[in-house]
Parts: structure tokens; C-alpha cells; sequence
């Protein structure tokens, strides 16, 4: 059997693992509580020291989840082994790393994205801030930010405010004091996943996301409440239109840049009078997007994150199943404001549901699975269409129990509302 290290520990990469481990032998770095069950954590945090392990265990293929390794560079460790990594390299891993890098980018290469500047200097922040004619402004930390940089003004002061909070290093210390400032863009929301392979790439179902904590998108940002996927939003000429406008314009942008994009690119997109515009790019799956993704695909994972990572994408043909998954996040009490007290997980028969459960932030202790993360695992519910699927996953939501469980009651609202 192959031999599979996927690096990470929260729902994605369960996701990733559970839908593999039929293919391949499995191992994590560092996995979670959960992941125990069918696979093998391994504990090496340090890259070389990672890739020294997966070299002597004679891994066939490395699969990165999160971003933080991607940017710190650890497909290039990997790979100066002589190991198969599916991942970009840090100097592609850019696109995610830095917000002024994608933006310039994406102007180098007539990618549609929305009017900006980006400047390190007060002075010229206020200039550009005082000729904008629309509101909101949105302002960006140029670094990552976990997914807090981005903030909207309402008004130019506010704007400026925001501004000199960045740049001052007092709002994100270095991430902030290059920033960029940028048009508002009214549409909706996409957010699209290919699979590259430096040259070729293959696109998978569009999806929606939910980040905020509560019903009706209200309450604080999280790192994401619940997803669906594919979105009914997304229409055959959407997809056309991504594809050709693009993912194929940043494929043939990052070969000329020398650092050619392997991986997962992810897209956040706002669909404006019909025409996708880039939001920002990722360097690899979203989550809980991943979780809702992975059991769409009908062929081989192992070949499609295989022949993703030796350039031969062209080699294999990816099948999509005809039906869609909605994933309802389970958060602990305190999410996303603080920690919670370990509390025991307890699952009901599930056998009636059609769906699964990935596990993200859980610990194993004594043979007992305890909610020790703030997202605690997500329920996701296959259907032939987004009503079905939603139905299931709130099943599964019912069926699972630990203290302080909280979750939105509203997933897949956007698809719904026209039925
Ligand atoms: N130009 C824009 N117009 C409208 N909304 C935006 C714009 N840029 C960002 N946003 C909103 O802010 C969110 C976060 O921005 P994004 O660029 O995805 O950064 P990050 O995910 O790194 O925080 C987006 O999902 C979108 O809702
Ligand atoms: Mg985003």
C-alpha cells in the first residue's frame, strides 16, 4: 500500500486523511485526537527533521493542509530530498504570504481584482484615500494576519484611523506596515479550488463559505462556521469565466515568475454583474471547505494529489460525484474569544445519517475523545442537492454531544433562498 504524511491537524486535513486511508497507509504531523483512528501521528515539527522521517518510512507522498508550513517554506525542504510534496514553494506560497505581492501580481498579469494602491508611507495612503469616490474603503495588512487583516471602513476617517494603526506596527506589528488599500466590490461571495500542477489544473466544485460566529452572518469573524459545496451560485459561465480569465492567466503569470504554482489555489472571489473578480488567492484548501470537497471526488485522491505533485495532472481524469455536502461546524463554548474547559464528546449511532464527521480540534485521553479546540469537528451531510444535504447534516449536529456545543443553525442559507 502507498504511504501518505499529511501535514496539519484540524478538520481539513481529517478530511483529507479519512477520504485517503482506503488508498494509502496514513500518517500526520501532527494530527489530532481523532485522526489516531485510522492513521499514525507523528510528532516532528521541524521540517528537515520531518523530511528526514518521511525519507526513512519511505512516504510516497506528502500532503501540506495549512499555510503556515507553506509559507515557511516546507515543500522546498522536502523536496531538495528528493521527496514528492504536493504544495507550493515558499516563493509561490507568496500569493497567500503577502497581500501586496498577489495584488501587484495580479495588475502584472490583468487578472480582475479590485483598484488599489499599496504603499508603506502615510502621506500617500491619505492622498489615495481622499481622491476614492465609493464607500466603504477596505484597508489589508500586507502579512498574514489569521484571517483578521482585512478590515472595512465606513468613512474616510475611519479609513485613515485604520491606516495609521497598520502602518504604526500598533494593529498587526509587521504584517501591517505595508498595506493596501483598495475599491469595494458588491456582489456575492465565491470560493473556488483548483488543483495545479505547475502548467495544468483541475476545478473543483465551487463552494460558499460562512465566517461569521452566528445566524443571518452576524457576530465576530472565526475561522469559518460551516460550507457547502458545489453552490448553485457558481453557473457553468462562472466557472468558464474563472477558468479562462483566471486560473490560467496566474498559472502562465507564476511560470514567467519562475516560482510555477503547484498545489491547491484557492480563490476567493466576488461575482459582481456577473464577472469574477479576485478577492485574494490561498496556497491550499479552505477549512471547512476541504471537509465538504473531498467526498465529492468520485476518482482516485491518491492519483489527483499524486500526479498534482509530479506535474502529470494530464496523465488522469478527476471525477466529480453528482451530489452536494453541506458541513455544519461544532464550536466549544468560548469560540472564537477563548479557551474552553475539555469537554467530552459523545456520538449517537450514526447509521441512519448519510454523511460523515471530521474532527479538528479534539484530544484523545483514556480511550475518550474530549473537545479541546475551538472548532471542534464538523457534521457534513451528502444529498442530491443542497436541501438533502443540509438535512443530513443537521442530523449528524443532533447526534453529536459534548458541553458548551455551539453551532449556526443557518448553512447554506444563500442557496436556499430562490427554493
Ligand atoms: N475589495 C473588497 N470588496 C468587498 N469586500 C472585500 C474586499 N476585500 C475583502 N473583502 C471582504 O473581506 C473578507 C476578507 O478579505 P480577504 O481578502 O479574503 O482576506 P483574508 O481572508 O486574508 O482576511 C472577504 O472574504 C470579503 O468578505
Ligand atoms: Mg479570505
Amino acid at each position: 500500500m502507498k504511504k501518505v504524511l499529511i501535514v496539519g491537524s484540524g478538520g481539513r486535513e481529517y478530511a483529507i486523511g479519512y477520504f485517503l486511508k482506503d488508498e494509502a497507509e496514513v500518517f500526520y504531523a501532527p494530527g489530532n485526537g481523532a485522526t489516531e483512528d485510522f492513521a499514525t501521528n507523528i510528532d516532528i515539527k521541524d521540517f528537515e527533521e520531518l523530511a528526514n522521517w518521511a525519507k526513512e518510512n519511505n512516504i510516497d507522498l506528502t500532503i501540506v493542509g495549512p499555510e503556515d508550513p507553506l509559507v515557511k517554506g516546507i515543500v522546498d525542504v522536502f523536496k531538495s530530498k528528493g521527496l514528492t510534496i504536493f504544495g507550493p514553494s515558499k516563493k509561490a506560497a507568496k500569493l497567500e504570504g503577502s497581500k501586496v505581492y498577489m495584488k501587484n501580481f495580479l495588475k502584472k498579469y490583468n487578472i480582475p481584482t479590485a483598484k488599489y494602491i499599496e504603499t508603506s508611507n502615510k502621506k500617500e495612503a491619505y492622498e489615495f484615500i481622499d481622491k476614492m469616490d465609493k464607500l466603504p474603503i477596505v484597508i489589508k495588512a500586507d502579512g498574514l494576519c489569521a484571517g483578521k487583516g482585512v478590515i472595512i471602513a465606513e468613512s474616510k476617517e475611519e479609513a485613515k484611523e485604520v491606516v495609521d494603526n497598520m502602518l504604526s506596527g500598533k494593529m498587526f506589528g509587521e504584517a501591517g506596515k505595508r498595506v493596501i488599500i483598495e475599491e469595494f466590490l458588491d456582489g456575492y461571495e465565491l470560493s473556488m479550488f483548483a488543483i495545479c500542477d505547475g502548467k495544468d489544473f483541475v476545478l473543483l466544485p465551487a463552494a460558499q463559505d460562512h465566517k461569521r460566529l452566528l445566524d443571518g452572518d452576524k457576530g465576530p469573524n472565526t475561522g469559518g462556521m460551516g460550507a457547502y459545496a458545489p453552490t448553485p451560485l457558481a453557473t457553468p459561465e462562472i466557472y468558464e469565466k474563472v477558468k479562462e480569465k483566471i486560473i490560467k492567466p496566474t498559472l502562465e503569470g507564476m511560470q514567467k515568475e519562475n516560482a510555477p504554482y503547484e498545489g491547491v489555489l484557492f480563490l476567493g472571489l466576488m461575482i459582481v454583474d456577473n464577472e469574477p473578480y479576485v478577492l485574494e488567492y490561498n496556497v491550499r484548501f479552505g477549512d471547512p471547505e476541504c471537509e465538504e470537497l473531498m467526498p465529492l471526488i468520485d476518482s482516485s485522491l491518491y492519483d489527483m494529489f499524486y500526479y498534482g505533485a509530479k506535474g502529470e495532472l494530464d496523465k488522469i481524469d478527476v471525477k466529480i460525484k453528482p451530489m452536494t455536502a453541506v458541513g455544519v461546524v461544532c464550536a466549544s463554548k468560548n469560540y472564537p474569544y477563548g479557551k474552553s474547559e475539555a469537554a467530552e464528546i459523545k456520538i449517537d449511532d450514526l447509521r441512519e445519517c448519510n454523511g460523515y464527521i471530521a474532527y479538528a480540534g479534539v484530544s484523545k485521553k483514556d480511550n475518550k475523545l474530549y473537545a479541546t479546540g475551538g472548532r471542534v469537528l464538523v457534521c457534513v451531510g451528502f444529498g442530491e442537492n443542497v436541501k438533502k444535504a443540509r438535512e443530513e447534516a443537521y442530523k449528524i449536529v443532533d447526534k453529536v454531544h459534548f458541553d458548551g456545543k455551539k453551532y449556526r443553525k443557518d448553512i447554506a442559507y444563500q442557496a436556499l433562498k430562490d427554493e
